[in-house]
């Protein structure tokens, strides 16, 4: 089989202007790693699992553009996604004298991604940095758009900062690899664009869901280009987050609520994201923004790829205390991504009995 030609999606923000280049793959050519910041030193940041499996390879590839190339691995999963982590990063950065132009590249999940863009955006008050995202996830949305953070025990993303990629180099074949699991929780992400932005883009994935699910490369392809389009186009009008930015944030309030509720790393970031949009679906269509049928498409699509639909047993009241610390709530006030149309969001407060009842229905509280 002929591998897919390399497709390029542009990033424009004030923060920066840079590539995203999706192929089949690309860790094993020579163009995807051309034209990057010079430096004396760079340094890979893994962790164990992608580093056994695309260390080497990445290593090989950016052997010839950097004398002193480094590999480094923190440890792997959410649970991880903290200063300990990134302290990591700081001491193997130092103790190798690196120096202000030294160049990070993030290679793995969201985790991976966000700590190293964390790190290239205060190390020496920052670096430049690649993406290589190896997880659906982070190759349809956390790779893009400059935001990077570490978790706090009381709330996600809580401590970080933007700071945009000087690329982003998807190598589809990475996805081989992917747990069942984590596949699933990069089609949230994906599914997340459809009832956001483009309902276009909804009846294909509806469509082209068993093909994704069964990893077909030119499915991969599409969903990995029109989301990260999707994702370029919002994050050009609003790279900080004043506005529009905001509902690329679909399902995040009630996901990230799971996520700190039960412990970072219970549920999948994608698993909660795929859960709380079912919830904010519901919640828009309670509050009369879209019809119910609407949400019940949205549900079914997210059950379908093999996410949970039913949400954990919290206490009500543990529910709306975890969504008062989101980064959206403003002076205590929790504000959610809310569907006003199919295929168009908006940030909305929204009555505490109606969020009650959304939540205790998806529980069966
Ligand atoms: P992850 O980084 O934990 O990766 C999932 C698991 O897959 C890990 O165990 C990892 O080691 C493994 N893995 C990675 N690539 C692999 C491969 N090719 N083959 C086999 N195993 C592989 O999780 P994720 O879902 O990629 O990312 C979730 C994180 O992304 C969350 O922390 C979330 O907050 C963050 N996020 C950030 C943004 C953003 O805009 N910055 C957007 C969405 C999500
Ligand atoms: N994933 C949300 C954002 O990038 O804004």
């Amino acid at each position: 089989m002929n591998a897919l030609p390399a497709q390029r999606v542009a990033v424009a923000t004030p923060g920066g202007r840079y590539d995203i280049l999706i192929g089949d793959g690309l860790l094993q050519q020579a163009a995807p790693w051309q034209g990057l910041p010079r430096a004396a030193q760079a340094v890979i940041v893994g962790n164990p699992t992608v580093d056994a499996a695309y260390g080497a390879a990445l290593q090989a590839a950016l052997a010839p553009h950097y004398a002193g190339l480094t590999r480094l691995c923190l440890p792997d999963g959410e649970a991880h996604k903290d200063w300990a982590s990134l302290e990591l990063i700081f001491d193997h950065l130092l103790a190798r004298g690196c120096d202000r132009r030294t160049v990070l590249f993030a290679l793995g999940g969201g985790v991976v991604g966000d700590m190293t863009g964390f790190a290239a955006a205060t190390y020496m008050r920052g670096v430049p940095f690649v993406q290589v995202p190896t997880t659906l996830l982070a190759q349809v949305d956390s790779s893009v758009g400059g935001k990077t953070a570490i978790n706090h025990p009381r709330g996600k993303n809580m401590i970080g900062a933007f700071h945009q990629p000087v690329r982003v180099v998807c190598d589809l074949a990475t996805l081989d690899t992917l747990p069942a699991r984590e596949m699933a929780a990069g089609l949230a992400e994906v599914i997340k664009y459809g009832p956001i932005a483009d309902m276009d883009f909804m009846d294909w994935v509806e469509a082209n869901l068993p093909a994704l699910l069964a990893r077909d490369r030119p499915a991969l392809a599409q969903a990995v280009r029109r989301s990260c389009e999707i994702k370029a186009r919002v994050v050009g009008a609003d790279e900080r987050e004043s506005g529009l930015r905001a509902i690329l944030n679909f399902g995040h309030t009630f996901g990230h609520a799971i996520e700190t509720g039960l412990g970072h790393g219970v549920w999948l970031h994608g698993e909660a994201v795929g859960c709380g949009m079912v919830l904010a679906a519901e919640l828009s269509a309670e509050l009369g923004l879209v019809a119910p049928a609407h949400a019940q498409r949205l549900a079914r699509l997210v059950e379908a790829a093999g996410l949970p639909v039913r949400a954990p047993a919290m206490p009500l009241e543990r529910w709306l205390e975890l969504m008062r610390i989101d980064k959206k709530a403003e002076g205590g006030e929790i504000r959610f991504v809310l569907l006003e149309a199919p295929g168009r969001a908006a940030v909305r407060p929204a009555p505490d009995d109606l969020v009650r009842r959304v939540i205790a229905r998806r529980t069966g509280a």
